[in-house]
């Protein structure tokens, strides 16, 4: 069977066993909308578009790399390197993710649980939530159903091992201290913002508005008590979430760490040409003991080529400056700080000092030292001291019918609570990337890269063993392995993996009674 390819499946190509990386662009338009319909025409534009990092970068600093890692099913971060570090240094990190219970748990939801169980076993304090509030207002479930629903992906959860004791699992609606700070984190956004981010406008409910800022405070919850290093595993679909959040870490904070040379603020661009000219000053300063500002920018306008504007900008700035010493400096910028939170800095800081309104300039003080005070502060004077949160972002996994995989259409993915026979026939019906006939296929070989019944093998079903799976993609690449018998295979693996699945849920039924988690709903 062959399978037709549809204009509005995504690629799936360039994981870590593919042959080639590239990516054949399809549709031209990537959005990232978080709750349209999950399909990624071209991961590369997520790069350049986006912002986002490619996860190979940081692959080789994380301690026993996931499988979903390895086989660059996991493509994608943002600042991943800050939780890595911490996982190799043995200091306290954090994963969370979040499940709108929707409908039935599927294999794509796996994905993530095993990566928040992957990152409980490497250390982390790890956070799964049910997103109740949000399946509520954005997708308008009763109590009733959001019930059921989060009784299912919880007991999946917990049957593919998460540790409930060591870990927390909690529902929106029922955590008073997250909404609680969904409340203080709301403050720190407008409504503006939400239309330009998420397109709302004027008919967009409220409450779907609340879930927004609900979901800031879960990506936040971990850092609760203490600031650390938090990874948010989820689809690229959730990027403007995260991104959000990482903004409003940072306007949470009393205090702003910066570098700078003079009284005035600059950009990392502009700093970089005014360290240049503090660095020069002997060749240009009547007494390089006190470089002056203006003496810098006509240095500044000879040496370097101008016209490039972060040059242009650092030179007006420098001539605005005049005869001020150029001094470089650690500052603190006051961001929200209370009064008594700016006076306990000042006292804080050692060595020499220069205390203006809302900004105090230290010049004994390296700016991780001052970064370290500022936040030790912070958390003595009553903030959070949130480190910026990162996030790592998983494939989509194709549809086995081809186009992409929705949980509004069961033919199209296998829900973890799915009769194992009926997975098996799933599995056997699905298209593939094979070749016209058995004697094309032995010549041309399969096309695995395009191939939803590999992506089952190299997402789910070879689990750990990283040989299988490249053993049946050069098998199937080389034209040794023919679409019928591989379906067969990956079919009865699937098969099993359900049937094992669901005797593990029914053993977790009695661990889920004893979980301090409302099973069901105060607001039935
Ligand atoms: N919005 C997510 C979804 O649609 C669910 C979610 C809520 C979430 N809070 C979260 C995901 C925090 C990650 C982190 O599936
Ligand atoms: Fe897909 Fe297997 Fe056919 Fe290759 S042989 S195209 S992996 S079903």
């Amino acid at each position: 069977m062959t399978r037709d390819d549809t204009d509005d499946r995504f690629e799936t190509d360039g994981t870590a066993l593919a042959s080639d990386g590239g990516t054949a662009a399809g549709e031209d338009e990537v959005a990232l909308d978080p709750w349209g319909s999950a399909t990624i025409s071209d991961y590369r534009k997520l790069f350049e578009e986006f912002g986002i990092e490619e996860f190979d970068d940081v692959l080789p600093d994380v301690p026993n790399p996931h499988y979903l890692m390895r086989r660059g099913v996991i493509f994608g971060h943002r600042d991943y390197r800050r939780v890595a570090e911490a996982m190799q240094a043995g200091e306290p990190f954090a994963a969370l993710s979040g499940f709108m219970p929707t409908g039935d748990p599927h294999i794509g939801h796996k994905l993530v649980f095993d990566e928040l169980i992957w990152h409980q076993r490497q250390g982390g304090d790890t956070y799964g939530l049910i997103a109740d509030l949000e399946a509520h207002s954005a997708r308008g479930l009763s109590w009733e159903e959001i019930d059921e629903h989060a009784r299912d992906y919880l007991l999946s959860l917990l049957a593919l091992d998460f540790d409930a004791e060591d870990g927390t699992l909690y529902r929106q609606s029922e955590n008073r201290d997250l909404q609680d700070l969904s409340f203080e984190l709301g403050s720190k956004a407008n409504f503006s913002e939400f239309q330009s981010i998420y397109g709302f406008d004027g008919e967009t409910n409220v409450s779907h508005v609340q879930s927004v800022v609900t979901q800031m405070a879960d990506i936040l919850y971990p850092q609760f008590d203490e600031p650390k290093p938090t990874v948010i595993p989820v689809g690229p679909d959730q990027d403007p979430h995260v991104r959000l959040a990482r903004d409003l870490a940072v306007r949470m904070r009393y205090f702003g760490v910066t570098r700078a040379y003079a009284s005035f603020e600059a950009d990392e661009t502009e700093l970089s040409h005014v360290a240049a000219a503090y660095e020069a000053r002997t060749e240009y300063a009547e007494d390089p003991e006190t470089p002056r500002c203006e003496e810098a920018a006509d240095w500044l306008a000879e040496s370097v080529d101008t016209g490039v504007s972060a040059v242009e900008t650092a030179i007006s700035k420098l001539e605005n400056a005049g005869m001020e010493p150029l001094r470089p400096r650690v500052r603190f910028l006051d961001r929200n700080a209370t009064e008594a939170a700016f006076e306990a800095l000042i006292e804080a800081i050692d060595g020499e000092k220069r205390v203006f309104e809302e900004h105090i300039d230290t010049f004994d003080l390296s700016r991780e030292e001052a970064e370290e005070l500022a936040r030790e502060v912070e958390m003595e004077t009553g903030g959070y001291g949130f480190v910026m949160p990162s996030s790592i972002y998983h494939r989509f996994m194709t549809g086995l019918t081809g186009g992409k995989m929705s949980s509004s259409v069961p033919a199209s993915h296998i829900s973890l609570l799915d009769d194992p026979e009926d997975g098996y026939e799933k599995v056997k019906a699905a298209t593939t990337g094979g070749r016209e006939t058995a004697e094309l296929q032995r010549e041309l070989g399969g096309r695995a890269d395009e191939c939803p019944v590999y992506e089952l093998y190299a997402y789910l079903l070879s689990g750990d063993d990283d040989e299988f799976a490249k053993k049946v993609y050069d098998e199937c690449v080389g034209g040794e392995r023919l679409c019928g018998d591989c379906k067969e295979q990956a079919a009865r693996l699937m098969e099993e993996f359900l049937e094992e699945h669901q005797e593990k849920r029914e053993e977790a039924e009695e661990l889920l009674e004893e979980l301090d988690i409302q099973l069901k709903s105060s607001r039935r």
